[in-house]
């Protein structure tokens, strides 16, 4: 197997969100994506994958994918880690991980798993070189991904590093923030079109306007992203990437002001936001505000065509009686902006459902996504 030309990969993202990452990747490579075991496979040239961790909303990594058999066992296993030619990936001198995932009933663990990868790893490539790589658990230099569901084993090498919903603006965490990806995923999922106007009544630390401001403005966040592993691998050149840099920093568009706008009834998450946004290159691109989100029709003065927003959650934000807050909100939102259409993500899909349909909203959507191994649900509603 070559590594120069048309390669495999795939990328991974917030399960419950395979669709949305598999569009973004047909639409910034031009590409068809497939979903399949929770992850988007898709073909293309070390560029593009380059292009995608510089570019990309909605992932979380993106993978090579260097070997992909049946395999059973965990000699099986070893089979297909041997078989690929690592020598064009990976320098004589550098450490490597592996790093694994099971699904499925196996008399084996992950960490078994891990462990004859790295094997495997070792011995082909002394056999090929006669050198033996260097095991760092810690901070190595190129990191593989060992999945094994049900017999179907794939052998991924990151070329990302961390996930990309590390945003490089997120210096002020909430206690309850959104990955970036999801925000930038119900965006999606809204329909929202950067000529359209955006509030996010609950925004606290701005997670979802920054998201919408950065894509409203073409900006690419990986390019922002610090020790990207591509840039260890032997196989993107210093040529490619600092071209393609050059490239879609040429790209982006000056910061000026948009029709988003973000509320909170917390001056904390406020000025949290504002330093997010700031830490952004964004102030001013979007409107921060203080305001009961209860009561909006006091607090805003224009309309909003999209309402996107992730509210207090039951368990984590302490909700008393979440029925009668969702419902409150929602009827504020009535009030406040007639016409505008509801995209929001909740815990508790079943009273979220219910004090909108009670105040006469439509629900048109209800999608499940594991944030971790919490379950999320995002709901979709028009008036
Ligand atoms: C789940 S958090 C939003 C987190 C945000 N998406 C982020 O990534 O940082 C919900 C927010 O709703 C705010 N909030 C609670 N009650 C509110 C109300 N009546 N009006 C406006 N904001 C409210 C809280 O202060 C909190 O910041």
């Amino acid at each position: 197997m070559g590594f120069r030309d048309a390669l495999k990969f795939f990328a991974t993202c917030v399960t419950g969100l395979e669709d949305i990452a598999a569009a973004e990747v047909s639409r910034l490579l031009g590409v068809e994506a497939i979903v399949d075991v929770s992850k988007v496979f898709f073909e293309t040239e070390p560029e593009g994958c380059a292009l995608l961790n510089y570019s990309a909303k909605s992932v979380n990594k993106v993978y090579l994918l260097v070997a992909r058999g049946e395999a059973r066992s965990l000699a099986e296993i070893e089979g297909v880690a041997a078989s690929p030619n690592l020598v064009e990936l990976i320098d004589r001198g550098q450490s490597f991980a592996v790093r694994a995932e099971r699904h499925g009933r196996h008399d084996f663990t992950s960490l078994d798993i891990a462990a004859v990868v790295g094997e495997a790893i070792i011995e082909s490539y002394r056999n090929a070189t006669g050198v033996r790589l260097r095991v760092d658990l810690n901070n190595p230099d190129v990191e593989f991904l060992a999945i094994l569901r049900d017999s179907d084993f794939i052998l991924g090498l990151n070329t990302t590093g961390l996930s990309l919903h590390h945003r490089y603006y997120r210096v002020r965490h909430h206690r309850a923030g959104l990955s970036p990806t999801v925000a930038h995923s119900m965006l999606m999922i809204a329909g929202w079109q950067p000529s359209e106007s955006l509030l996010d009544p609950f925004c606290g630390s701005g997670t979802i306007p920054i998201e919408a401001a950065i894509h409203a403005l073409n900006i690419h966040p990986g390019l922002r992203m610090k020790n990207l592993a591509m840039t260890r691998l032997r196989i993107f050149s210093h040529e490619i990437l600092s071209g393609l840099r050059e490239r879609l920093m040429g790209e982006e568009e000056a910061p000026r002001p948009l029709d988003i706008a973000g509320m909170d009834a917390s001056p904390k998450a406020l000025s949290d936001a504002e330093t997010n946004l700031e830490r952004a290159g964004l102030k001013g691109c979007v409107n921060l505000s203080a305001g009961d989100a209860l009561v909006l029709e006091k607090f805003i003065k224009k309309p909003y065509s999209k309402i996107v927003c992730n509210p207090p959650f039951g368990v984590r934000m302490g909700l008393r009686d979440p029925y009668s807050f969702y419902t409150k909100a929602f009827m504020s939102m009535r009030r406040a902006l007639p016409g505008a259409s509801l995209t929001l993500i909740a815990s508790k899909p079943v009273v979220v459902t219910r004090a909108l349909e009670d105040v006469g909203w439509t629900v048109t959507g209800d999608r499940r996504i594991m944030l971790g191994s919490i379950a999320g649900h995002i709901i979709t509603a028009e008036q």
